[in-house]
């Protein structure tokens, strides 16, 4: 059944002498934890062990699952992400807080003594993100000072942050580089451009890494323009649904209706193509003015041989960016968002039982860190690891 074709490349992979010697660092613990009680844990353990700060349904926490790390809790304040969470992440257990209420003995209640502690998180983006240009600065920008003061609080052996790059023009971004270089951590600032590592999304991701013990660096790219993963890899095997439908086997293989008017639109927009494509009469009177000729990409739809725009928390509604299907007269479906965003199929996005289940799940995929893009900072750390604390 299609549903069951394997989509997210061979990342989780082990095979080179560096990951062979990380696989035996992982084999010394027993998987034993069950936090907060620490009470089974042995003395002279020292498991990687990671708690996501921001969690969301866990784009993050599954690229480290993937990856053989224990994650022991994801924490965030929104009660939706808690299904998906915890349906695909072993014992990860979520922890409904807001960050600036967590206090280190939280954080440390999770891990044992021994543990090699990594924190990771992704401070809100939205803020920062181009799509909110002009709009006042909010009261979010100060989530990354909480990281900050959790990190002074427990000083994790490892930290990751993910974000927008465009945080590191900001002051906060200097104020937090430096709490970390005054905690005597190295530190190592990353511009990520998603497709280079086989993700089939044009995201560019801020990905900074902190270490105690010595230099880490994030691992090298894996692809180059000549093979990125593309849009026809991704989706092109899913069979054809209409604007409005359900795919029978697949809920998330739904997409969102187009009114009459979008429907023309769609219709007279060619692959890679935009509303610049259409007659005037079809034209909304925004775009005719100047100010809205910079929207290029709006009611746009992909292309087949390039990856896809970036995933946003409205990503499958038509008028919203590039998010037309490249063929198919309608927006991408939640499942071709999800692909996209590098979630296995296999991943519980919904809890069925409840009367609206799919309410939330735009923003939560659009929200979320793609999968291998965290696989790919778990991989980093696992190699730091074996230089810094393999035997
Ligand atoms: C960009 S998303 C994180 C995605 C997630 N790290 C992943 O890997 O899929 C940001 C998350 O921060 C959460 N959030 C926003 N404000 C928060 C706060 N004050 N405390 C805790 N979580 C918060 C949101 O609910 C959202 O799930």
């Amino acid at each position: 059944m299609w549903g069951d074709v394997n989509w997210s490349g061979g990342l989780s992979t082990l095979n080179s002498p560096m990951e062979n010697a990380m696989v035996s660092l992982f084999k010394k613990h027993t998987s034993t934890h069950t936090p907060p009680t620490q009470s089974t844990h042995m003395t002279t353990m020292t498991t990687p062990t990671v708690i996501d700060l921001f969690c969301g349904i866990g784009g993050m926490t599954h690229g480290f699952v993937k990856e053989g790390f224990e994650v022991v809790a994801g924490i965030d304040n929104d009660e939706t992400c808690r299904y998906a969470y915890e349906s695909n992440n072993n014992s990860a257990r979520f922890l409904l807080q807001g960050i600036e209420d967590v206090t280190g003995e939280t954080l440390l209640s999770f891990y044992s003594q021994n543990d090699i502690k990594i924190l990771v998180g992704c401070a809100p983006c939205q803020p920062f993100s181009k799509y909110s240009q002009g709009k006042p600065l909010s009261s979010k920008w100060s989530l990354l000072k909480e990281f900050g003061r959790l990190i002074e609080s427990i000083q994790p052996d490892i930290v990751s942050m993910e974000n927008v790059p465009g945080l590191v023009k900001h002051e906060i971004y200097d104020e937090f580089v430096a709490l970390l270089k005054d905690n005597d951590y190295h530190t190592s600032k990353n511009i990520v451009y998603c497709p280079d590592y086989g993700i089939p999304q044009k995201r560019t991701r801020l990905v900074f890494l902190a270490s105690k013990k010595g230099p880490i660096k994030l691992i090298d790219k894996t692809h180059t323009p000549d093979n990125y993963k593309t849009v026809r890899e991704t989706i092109e095997v899913l069979p054809k649904i209409a604007d409005g439908q359900t795919h029978r086997e697949d809920r998330l293989h739904r997409a969102a209706e187009l009114s009459e008017l979008n429907k023309k639109r769609i219709r007279s927009t060619p692959e890679g193509g935009s509303w610049k494509d259409w007659n005037e009469s079809l034209i909304l009177d925004c775009h005719k003015k100047d100010s809205g000729k910079s929207y290029g990409s709006v009611y746009g739809r992909m292309k087949w041989d390039e990856p896809a725009p970036t995933m946003t928390t409205h990503c499958i509604g038509y008028g919203n960016g590039r998010f037309g299907h490249p063929e198919q007269n309608r927006a991408i479906s939640f499942r071709e968002a999800a692909l996209f965003q590098t979630f296995p199929t296999s991943y519980k996005m919904f809890d069925s039982s409840e009367s609206s289940p799919l309410k939330n799940l735009a923003r939560h995929i659009g929200n979320a860190v793609p999968v291998e893009l965290g696989q790919i900072i778990a991989k980093s750390i696992q190699k730091h690891l074996v230089e810094y604390y393999g035997e």
